[in-house]
């Protein structure tokens, strides 16, 4: 860990059982688990851990790719601003920032774009994996059965301490994963993949692989910005559930595309990617504005949760969630006004007001308001998680690269205190 604070900084600890004194080193305001080994109440025991169920205060790695200020709403990749990224840059150009460590000159943007065009290829046969999965299945299990599917075409991703190894997988999961993406849609509706058209950008390329009846189709400039946008604000988020999943699974020399199927797995749950999904039918749930008051009172009374509102490091408003609410405007204007808007701009009005929600910190996150968006654009409720998966999987990528590259990672394994029965007898 690099040792960039105040010299010398250190915690002492008092230990009751023993009388004797500890001296923690403090680096970068934390202080290392395995410094606690060296503190035994009788010689001979294994040493103090620490307690931390949900992993709510232990950082498992230092990293150089996504910055975040939870008190203040700052979130930066490799040290660029998400407004600014989101405003000036495309997604192409943050996938390469994300996983290079740098934005491209405008040469190596047009050269990440023909190699990402080159993987855009999928096996053949891939398709047939498809053939008996339910049409109405949900759309992350599509997703990471098909993941898992392309892994099989893979052998040579199983060289992980390979840094050349890991370029090519990577470039393969990030260019492959829409394609993947698109497959899942159109499986859902019963039609056919229609084949990537490398003119347009990621996005517009996007939308077309997933919404074009024919080559005719023409993607609207403002959804191709809106979706470029929103893939952008998606494309990491330092150690969340998933990216952890990613780093974990990876850890044990998974090949990169195992490991992203559990990242996907990850992310489908209601309380992490899922919930953009999760907001959509609360929102129709609640149905009207008039019935808000006593939607809430059912929050207060916790036997409801206000979906798309808390986080567990944004302690004030999430700062994607901002740049997603005037992304709404934009495609509403093309889209016409989302009738689930009201409910959900009165919901926030109300929150920001509620005790409950103040004394929590409770604002809304990005996933308050994307799902709406994605309604407009067309896409079906079960299908957002995956729009999600699309964006996140350049963080995915980045952060197991990262985590490959680490001399100072080994295998994910945490420790438990048992609290069961022992030394029991097997009656007979
Ligand atoms: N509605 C009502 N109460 C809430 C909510 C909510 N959405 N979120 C947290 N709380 C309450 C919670 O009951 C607890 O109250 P108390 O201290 O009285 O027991 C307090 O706020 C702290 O919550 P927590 O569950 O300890 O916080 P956490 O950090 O473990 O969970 C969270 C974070 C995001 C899972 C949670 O806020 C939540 O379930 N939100 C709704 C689901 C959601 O929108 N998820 C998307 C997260 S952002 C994108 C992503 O990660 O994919």
């Amino acid at each position: 860990m690099p040792n960039d604070t105040t010299q010398d900084a250190h915690l002492t600890l008092h230990d009751s059982r023993t009388g004797r004194e500890f001296e923690l080193p403090i680096v970068n305001d934390t202080v290392k688990a395995m410094d606690l080994r060296q503190i035994h109440a009788h010689l001979g025991d294994f040493g103090m851990m620490s307690y931390d169920p949900a992993f709510k205060n232990t950082v498992s790695c230092t990293s150089r790719i996504t910055f975040i200020d939870g008190g203040r709403g700052i979130l930066e990749y490799r040290g660029y601003p998400i407004d600014q990224l989101a405003e000036r840059s495309n997604f192409s150009d943050v996938c390469y920032l994300l996983f290079q460590g740098e934005l491209p000159t405008p040469r190596q943007s047009a050269a990440f774009k023909t190699q990402m065009t080159e993987a855009s290829v999928l096996p053949e046969g891939i398709e047939n994996v498809l053939a008996g999965v339910p049409r109405d299945a949900h759309p992350m299990a599509v997703l990471g059965t098909l993941m898992m599917a392309l892994g099989c075409h893979e052998p040579g991703a199983k060289d992980v301490r390979d840094g050349e190894c890991r370029r090519i997988h990577s470039l393969n999961l990030l260019a492959k994963t829409p394609l993947l993406a698109a497959m899942v849609w159109r499986h859902r509706i019963n039609k056919p993949l229609i084949a990537p058209d490398p003119s347009l950008s990621f996005a517009g390329n996007f939308l077309k692989m997933v919404f074009a009846e024919d080559e005719s189709y023409e993607v609207d400039p403002i959804l191709e910005r809106a979706m470029d946008v929103l893939f952008t604000l998606h494309g990491d988020h330092e150690q969340n559930c998933s990216t952890s999943t990613m780093r974990v699974v990876g850890s044990s020399e998974a090949t990169p595309y195992n490991s992203a199927a559990a990242a996907i797995a990850a992310l489908s749950g209601p309380l992490h990617g899922g919930a953009n999904e999760a907001v959509l039918r609360m929102l129709a749930e609640i149905g009207s504005v008039e019935a808000i008051p006593a939607f809430m009172e059912k929050v207060r009374n916790r036997e409801a949760k206000l979906m798309g509102f808390g986080h567990r490091v944004y302690k004030s408003y999430d700062p994607r969630a901002k740049i997603i609410s005037e992304i709404a405007k934009e495609v509403f204007e093309v889209r016409g006004r989302n009738a689930l808007l009201d409910i959900a701009v009165e919901l926030e009005r109300i929150a920001l007001e509620e005790d409950f929600f103040k004394s929590r910190n409770l604002y809304p996150n990005v996933d308050f308001y994307s799902g709406l968006i994605y309604q407009s654009m067309g896409f079906d409720p079960a299908y957002f998680t995956v729009l999600f998966a699309v964006g996140r999987m350049a963080g995915w990528i980045a952060q197991w690269d990262e985590l490959m590259a680490d001399s100072e990672q080994k295998i994910a394994r945490p420790r438990q205190v048992y609290v069961g029965e022992r030394g029991k007898t097997v009656p007979g």
